[in-house]
């Protein structure tokens, strides 16, 4: 499938977000498109991002030292408060979260501070994210609980970013506007970047099922599988990395 004719309204590289508030839910008035699934965004992460990716059994092996998730697409932050939780609760004290993320239109902080305050559960974890956004937006690695999770946010384009990064990801949250909405993002030179930065445990998840996804990401050496999707979506895609054919 060529998207080469297609062409979105969004705004200039690095410019902050532009919403739109509906039912006192984010969206995007650039793309076009939610920030998270209408029926239940907390729960759609829990079973896309962090089930797809088996963290919560992944994290439970006494000698872990560190784990790195590299994601596209920032938003509101609600996939990292998420990420945070589970890990405080389930990692062993002595290892290190590395979240990294990318994000091309940064919310600005009275944005995200709004969509936040829809998860009360997730309340008593903003306050340090909140607390250190603005360092964020500005290109700073923050450290959270005790330096038990670091947080690092790419701004710009994710094929850009992760083309400049050196990180190697355990995990990969691949978010950002649906494929139909977004499709500059989701194209074989993020794809690429992503095996680039992976290792043959590595694994991917995200909330589409998107042909074209399902190939280029199969093309770029994932092994992709499809699973039943969260709310209304028929289907999602997680995988891992098997290895370039000439990787030794
Ligand atoms: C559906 S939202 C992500 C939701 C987010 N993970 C959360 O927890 O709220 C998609 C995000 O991807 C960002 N985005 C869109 N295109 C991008 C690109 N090419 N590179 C990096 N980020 C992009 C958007 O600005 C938006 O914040």
């Amino acid at each position: 499938m060529s998207h080469d004719n297609i062409t979105t309204n969004a705004p200039a590289p690095n410019q902050p977000a532009v919403l739109d508030w509906q039912n006192q839910q984010p969206y995007s008035a650039e793309y076009q498109d939610v920030y998270f699934s209408t029926e239940n965004g907390l729960l759609e992460t829990e079973y896309v991002f962090l089930q797809g990716n088996d963290l919560r059994q992944r994290w439970q092996q006494p000698d872990l030292q560190s784990f790195t998730i590299i994601e596209t697409g920032f938003g509101t932050g609600l996939n990292f408060l998420c990420t945070l939780k589970l890990w405080l609760a389930t990692a062993p004290p002595q290892a290190i979260l590395h979240f990294i993320s990318t994000e091309k239109h940064p919310l600005t902080l009275h944005d995200i501070s709004c969509a936040l305050t829809l998860w009360p559960e997730l309340s008593n974890y903003n306050t340090e994210l909140l607390a250190q956004y603005s360092c964020l937006l500005d290109g700073k690695c923050i450290a959270l609980y005790n330096h038990r999770v670091r947080l690092s946010l790419l701004i710009g384009d994710a094929t850009e970013q992760l083309t400049q990064a050196q990180h190697r990801a355990d995990a990969w949250f691949l978010d950002g506007f649906s494929p139909a909405k977004n499709p500059d993002m989701w194209q074989p030179a993020l794809f690429e970047q992503m095996a680039r930065l992976s290792h043959p445990a590595t694994t991917l998840a995200t909330f589409t099922s998107a042909g074209f996804v399902r190939r280029g990401l199969t093309v770029a050496g994932f092994l992709v599988k499809k699973r039943t999707g969260f709310g209304k979506k028929r289907e999602m895609i997680c995988g891992q990395y098997a290895g370039a054919k000439n990787d030794s």
